[in-house]
């Protein structure tokens, strides 16, 4: 299936939705943001609860844009449908720094930061705060679910959604059965996954889950392969672009999906597989420690223009 038959799937399932009606996403950046858009495109009302009001604003900017390159694919020159959808999607949109206005929704999705005790201390206060039959979910990359979840009531309505970036174009969702979610929840996560366009698979609750745990030797050796000056950032690119066939480069990738959250993975993986391959990389902790993040921050194996 192309990307075009995707964004359409994700159409037309905005007519037949499941359960899930209300969705919050907790946290909005550069996956918070994607995934709020592909629920509001779905037909869904979405919240989105970030803690500093000017991300709000970077997340509502970014989804405006990225909802009318959707619909300029979709809609292609009708100017007046282009226009009627970038609204009306965005009109479900809400965005909110207080926690409490995000807990009423039949699914919470938390895309925070990459840390465990962080995510626990959210999702113990989202148990408590939303309603009986709302669903929980993380979009982490490789943090165990059920550690994440070991302090919450509700172990049946909670499981991982993970998503690729970007959101509205990657055609996966990987979703995470931790060892008490029930089959009813499984199945509702599925079906949601459906509706907003992608095709799920299901993996158990391990390190990296399937993308992550392949992903990270290759992204983890590429870094090393730079550092030892084996060849220059390009060159490394180009050769996984023309040699592999990959759509992007393991550096550009890195500064895609951002540099701290490439160390933060790395980090989960070596403790929980213990593999060295995922051993720390000081290139890449060097630059995460100047607050060099890749694209988000205008600077990382590559500058950005702002
Ligand atoms: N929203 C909507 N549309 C978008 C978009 C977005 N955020 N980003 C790109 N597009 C659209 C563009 O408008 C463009 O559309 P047209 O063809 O109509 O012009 C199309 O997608 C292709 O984009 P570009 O022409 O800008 O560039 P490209 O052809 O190189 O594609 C890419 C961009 C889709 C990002 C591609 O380079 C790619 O697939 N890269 C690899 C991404 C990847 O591997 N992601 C997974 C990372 S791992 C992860 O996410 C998990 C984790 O836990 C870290
Ligand atoms: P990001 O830094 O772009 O965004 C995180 C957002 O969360 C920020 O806007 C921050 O202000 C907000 N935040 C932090 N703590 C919060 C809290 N307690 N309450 C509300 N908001 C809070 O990060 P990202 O790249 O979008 O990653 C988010 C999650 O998604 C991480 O767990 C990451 O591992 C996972 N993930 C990332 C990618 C990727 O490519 N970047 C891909 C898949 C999954």
């Amino acid at each position: 299936m192309n990307k075009l038959s995707v964004l359409k799937r994700a159409f037309s399932s905005s007519t037949s939705l499941n359960a899930v009606k209300t969705v919050t996403v907790v946290g909005g950046g550069l996956m918070g943001s994607g995934i709020a858009q592909v629920a509001a495109q779905a037909g869904q009302n979405v919240t989105i609860v970030d803690l500093q009001p000017e991300l709000l604003e970077k997340a509502q900017k970014s989804i405006q844009n990225n909802l009318t390159r959707v619909a300029k694919k979709v809609h292609k020159d009708d100017a007046a449908k282009v226009e009627g959808f970038v609204k009306e999607s965005f009109s479900r949109i809400k965005v909110s720094t207080n926690i409490e206005d995000g807990v009423n929704a039949d699914l919470i999705i938390e895309a925070i930061v990459e840390k465990l005790d962080v995510k626990q201390e959210l999702f113990n206060k989202l148990d408590l705060l939303a309603p009986e039959h709302t669903i929980l979910a993380s979009n982490t990359s490789s943090i165990s679910i059920n550690e994440i979840g070991a302090g919450i009531k509700r172990k049946d309505r909670f499981g991982g959604l993970h998503f690729f970036n970007p959101v509205p174009i990657m055609r996966l969702l990987e979703v995470i059965k931790g060892d008490h979610i029930s089959e009813e929840t499984y199945q509702t996560m599925m079906a949601w996954g459906k509706s907003v366009g992608k095709t799920c698979i299901t993996c158990k609750d391990t390190p990296g889950f399937v993308v992550n745990r392949l992903l990270g030797p290759y992204s983890a050796e590429a870094l090393r392969m730079y550092e030892r000056g084996d060849a220059s950032a390009r060159d490394i690119d180009t050769a996984m672009k023309l040699g592999a066939g990959y759509p992007m480069g393991p550096l550009e990738l890195a500064d895609f999906t951002g540099l701290d959250n490439k160390k933060a993975i790395l980090a989960v993986m070596l403790d929980k597989t213990g593999h060295t391959a995922f051993r720390p990389v000081a290139i890449l902790d060097r630059l995460v420690g100047q607050g060099k993040l890749g694209r988000k921050s205008g600077e990382g194996i590559y500058k950005y223009d702002k």
